[in-house]
């Protein structure tokens, strides 16, 4: 059994998401699907799929304008939220010790986090992909998870880019993550693979060992492209 989720980002609309929910409901798959979508389309019932956020604030309530807690994520319907996306360190400063953070509150509320790791281009190329990955996951994991985690390893320059490590490449990152996690005392947590899966990729990027899913963008708007990823696998 995976765990396959999508990361609508900023796309999509509740239309979209309920086409996306009714075309969900007849596939036949014991595996975990949940779409993590914008806080406005939250609150409609997913059906086959659990619900998740992409961002939550680590503060529990109060004078944060703009923020949504994790406790409003869970009255809202989310059982998982992103956090620590690429997309998030790059445009928001996100920092492993605030990725940490906002995983706590996910957690303290009964959420899910989703916690993304991953190595830039420049970082690959000076050849610190371990290093990062590493640090990452040491530095962005909570010291009670509460057995309530999931890793999602992201190689930031394959991001939108069509672009794919190589399965060894793959292989050797998340290796390393189930190491670690294990060291962590939390082993066993799945960890998920994102960057560029598609239909085409899927089941070969989750016949790689330590790999438990997939962490999906583009490909997850629409389900002409999402369902075949999930009926890839068993
Ligand atoms: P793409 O699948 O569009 O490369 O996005 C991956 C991602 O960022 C999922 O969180």
């Amino acid at each position: 059994m995976k765990f396959i989720a999508g990361n609508w980002k900023m796309n999509g609309s509740r239309g979209a998401l309920k086409t996306m929910v009714d075309a969900l409901r007849d596939i036949e798959t014991d595996n975990t699907v949940v779409l993590c979508v914008p806080y406005t389309m939250l609150g409609i019932d997913g059906g086959r799929a659990s619900m998740g956020a992409q961002d939550v604030s680590p503060h529990a309530k109060g004078a944060f304008t703009g923020e949504v807690s994790a406790e409003m994520l869970q009255e809202a319907g989310a059982k998982y939220v992103i956090v620590g996306h690429s997309e998030r360190r790059q445009y928001h400063g996100e920092t492993n010790a605030i990725v940490r953070e906002k995983a706590a509150a996910a957690i303290a509320a009964g959420l899910t986090p989703i916690i993304c790791v991953g190595e830039t281009m420049d970082e690959k190329q000076a050849g610190k992909t371990m290093a990062v990955i590493e640090s990452g996951v040491r530095e962005s994991v909570p010291e009670n998870t509460n057995g309530k985690i999931v890793i999602a390893y992201e190689p930031r320059w394959a991001i939108g880019a069509g672009l794919t490590p190589t399965s060894a490449e793959i292989a050797e990152a998340h290796t390393l993550i189930a190491n670690t996690l294990h060291n962590m005392g939390i082993g066993g947590t799945p960890v998920l693979y994102g960057a560029s899966v598609k239909g085409n990729n899927a089941a070969e990027i989750m016949s790689i060992p330590n790999v438990d899913g997939v962490l999906v963008g583009g490909a997850s708007l629409k389900p002409d492209d999402f369902i075949p990823i999930i009926t890839s696998v068993k």
